[in-house]
Formats: structure tokens, sequence, C-alpha cells
């Protein structure tokens, strides 16, 4: 099982798509295992972008990602983190495949709607920023008839 880090970033919650983006993973047969609508600090962002910190565009993309609420959410499920960038599409909306949450939503490599973790070592990293151990493990019904047991 792996646990990918999901945001849905400033533009995102203000053109009002929040459960459109979740219900892609959940419609996909992925868990949500954590969520919160919050304010990130810059301390966090810094941290979060650190691998960008030399970009021509981190103060930018700081100042975006500080511009409004964000949301957060813990999405699990085997190999969840390359699942879940599948479903985000390349980071330039105007170039994301057709049916990608970036492809059908947005125009932009900027505001790009959402974020997913890259990696397994990212994910962790990006997990135990975001949310420590503010995960909750639950029974899925509905996760019996996703995954098959005899595949
Ligand atoms: P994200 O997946 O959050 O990871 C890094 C972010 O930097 C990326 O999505 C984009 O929002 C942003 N980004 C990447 N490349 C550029 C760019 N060339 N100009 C502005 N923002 C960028």
């Amino acid at each position: 099982m792996e646990t990918s880090l999901v945001l849905v970033k400033p533009d995102g919650v203000q053109r009002g798509r929040i459960g459109t983006i979740l219900s892609r993973f959940e419609a996909k047969g992925l868990q949500v295992v954590g969520l919160k609508l919050m304010k990130p600090s810059r301390d966090l962002l810094e941290k979060h972008y650190a691998v960008h910190k030399e970009r021509p565009f981190f103060e930018s993309l700081l100042k975006f990602m500080s511009s409004g609420p964000v949301v957060a959410m813990a999405v699990r499920g085997e190999g969840a983190i390359g699942v879940v960038r599948n479903l985000v599409g390349a980071t330039n909306g105007a170039e994301a495949a057709p049916g990608t949450i970036r492809g059908d939503f947005g125009m932009s490599k900027s505001f790009n709607l959402v974020h997913a973790s890259d990696g397994a070592d990212t994910a962790a990293f990006e997990m135990g920023l975001w949310f420590g151990d503010d995960t909750i493990d639950y029974d899925l019904d509905g996760l019996g008839w996703v995954n098959d047991p005899e595949a």
C-alpha cells in the first residue's frame, strides 16, 4: 500500500473544483485517509517546495500557494503514487492529456489545480509535513471490489 499527498491548490478551491477533484480519486478506487482545508504557512510551503528553491518561479509559486486555502488529502491504495500522478496529468494543463484533472480543467503551468507526490521518498516526506500522524486507518467496504486478491 502507498499513500500519496494531494493538494487542491488555491485555483482549484477558488474555481469550485474541490469535490470534482476528490471524486476522481474516490471513483478510481483509492481511499481517502486524510483530509483538511488549510492556509499553509510560508514555512510549510518552503519545506514542501525546497527542491524548487533555486528555480526562477519559486517566489511566485509560494505567493500563489499562500493566496488562499488549499485542501490537503492523503490518498491510499496499491501503487497509489503512480496512479494518482496518472490521474493528475502533466504539469502544464494546456498539454496534459484529456481525461486527467489538469487536462480537463487547466490551461496553465503554474495554476495547475493540484499537486501530487512524485515518488515514494517524496510522498513519505510530504505526508509527514502535511499530516504527521493525522491520518485515519479504517476499512472501506467497497475496496474489496477494487483489487482482486487472487490476481
Ligand atoms: P507541483 O506539482 O505543485 O510542483 C511544483 C510546481 O511548480 C508545479 O506543480 C507548478 O505549479 C509549478 N511550476 C512548475 N514549472 C513552472 C514554471 N515553469 N513556471 C511556473 N510554475 C511552475
